[in-house]
């Protein structure tokens, strides 16, 4: 089976203290657990279960699959949420839920920290699991073989930073920079165009791999109508951390032709760009589309801010850092950012806004 190539960046595994597992809880709040009665209400109304569960059956096997699940916690909170949600929905169809079994896929790339993932499986569940590694702009799954699919905080990491961008003789050559807000207007036209290749691919291998009438629910971080992306926070940051590399490279710590070839792989699109590639591809109705609402997270004085925002990008950006530039810059870049970030006004400037979390529910139309 071909794969999509994709440069892979798992977010940092283990346990330690730049890992995922314990610098996702933006995600976790703001994502997972917003969406939660969401896609409760969304399995409610929009799942025809006696599609796809007999009441004459003597058992089912229903497929779940999260993709992009990372090491957890917060895959285990998604995949929790939609069990419950299923168990609530075949009770009141009049369908027994004791001959119906649960089995769970969690994808990630091959580099992914599998074993953490495997470790943190809650011992209580009620659902078999397998694991399936590989990028999810391809193929994963047999033809028509799941029922559900959730991604959250995934869609916006582009399988590769568009080549324009790190070609000397492009108008969208991107030097000196790393984020794609700065430079010349044809420096985000690449990405757009990027991420839009890269959903549609998405679209293209799960229109397959989703039966009809299955549905997926998508987090998507995404750019809020009315805000530039030199205005949202996260990309700012990334500019931060461009300018600290610039930094370094001036300090002889590294090779300008390293910065210069150095790039974010990611995207926040608007709902537009979004509805758009989806609308294109033509296999899904858009069942429910908004924005979810941030619950409050305490997020302690100005230090302890700091010390979690350098902490989160850590968590997400060190592999790729590591491979690009070696391992020996991590711990100098880091605290330059976080010093950076501590001289700007990012924190608390209200002119920045936060990219928002978008929930997509999609429905695979019948053929
Ligand atoms: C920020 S984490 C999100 C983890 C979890 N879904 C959550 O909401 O907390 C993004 C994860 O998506 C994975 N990812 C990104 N692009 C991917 C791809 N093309 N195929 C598979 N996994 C991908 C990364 O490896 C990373 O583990």
């Amino acid at each position: 089976m071909a794969c999509v190539p994709t440069r892979s960046l798992p977010a940092n595994g283990g346990d330690g203290l730049y890992s995922y597992t314990r610098n996702s809880t933006f995600q976790a709040k703001w994502g997972v657990e917003a969406a939660k009665a969401l896609i409760k209400e969304s399995i409610a109304e929009k799942l025809d279960t006696k599609r796809f569960v007999s009441p004459l059956a003597a058992s089912t096997t229903f497929c779940i699959a999260d993709l992009g699940c990372s090491v957890g916690p917060n895959t285990f909170i998604a995949v929790q949420n939609i069990i419950e949600s299923l168990e609530v929905k075949f009770s009141s169809d009049g369908l027994s839920s004791e001959t119906t079994e649960f089995q769970v896929f969690f994808n990630d790339f091959t580099s992914n920290d599998f074993n953490t993932l495997f470790k943190l499986i809650p011992c209580d569940r009620h659902y078999f699991v397998a694991g399936v590694p590989g990028g999810f702009h391809g193929r994963l799954f047999p033809k028509a073989s799941i029922h559900i699919i959730h991604c959250s905080y995934a869609l916006h990491w582009l399988t590769e930073v568009p080549k324009e961008v790190v070609d000397k003789d492009s108008p969208a050559w991107n030097k000196g920079r790393i984020d794609y807000a700065y430079g010349p207007p044809e420096v985000h036209e690449a990405y757009a165009a990027q991420f839009a290749r890269d959903l549609e691919r998405f679209l293209g291998a799960r229109e397959q791999e989703l039966m009809c009438g299955g549905l997926m629910a998508l987090v998507v971080p995404c750019l809020l109508y009315g805000t530039t992306a030199q205005q949202c926070t996260l990309i700012a940051m990334g500019g931060v951390l461009g300018s600290c590399l610039i930094d370094m490279a001036i300090e002889g710590l590294l090779s300008e032709n390293d910065v210069d070839s150095f790039n974010l792989p990611r995207y926040y699109a608007s709902q537009q760009e979004l509805e758009a590639v989806i609308k294109r591809n033509g296999s899904f109705s858009i069942e429910r589309i908004e924005l979810l609402d941030r619950p409050k997270i305490n997020r302690g004085n100005i230090t302890e801010r700091l010390s979690m925002v350098t902490s989160y990008f850590r968590a997400l950006l060190e592999g790729l850092i590591k491979e690009h530039f070696g391992a020996e810059i991590v711990d100098g870049l880091f605290d330059r950012f976080e010093k950076k970030i501590e001289e700007s006004s990012m924190l608390s400037d209200p002119g920045y806004k936060s990219p928002g979390e978008l929930f997509i529910l999609l429905k695979r139309t019948v053929a």
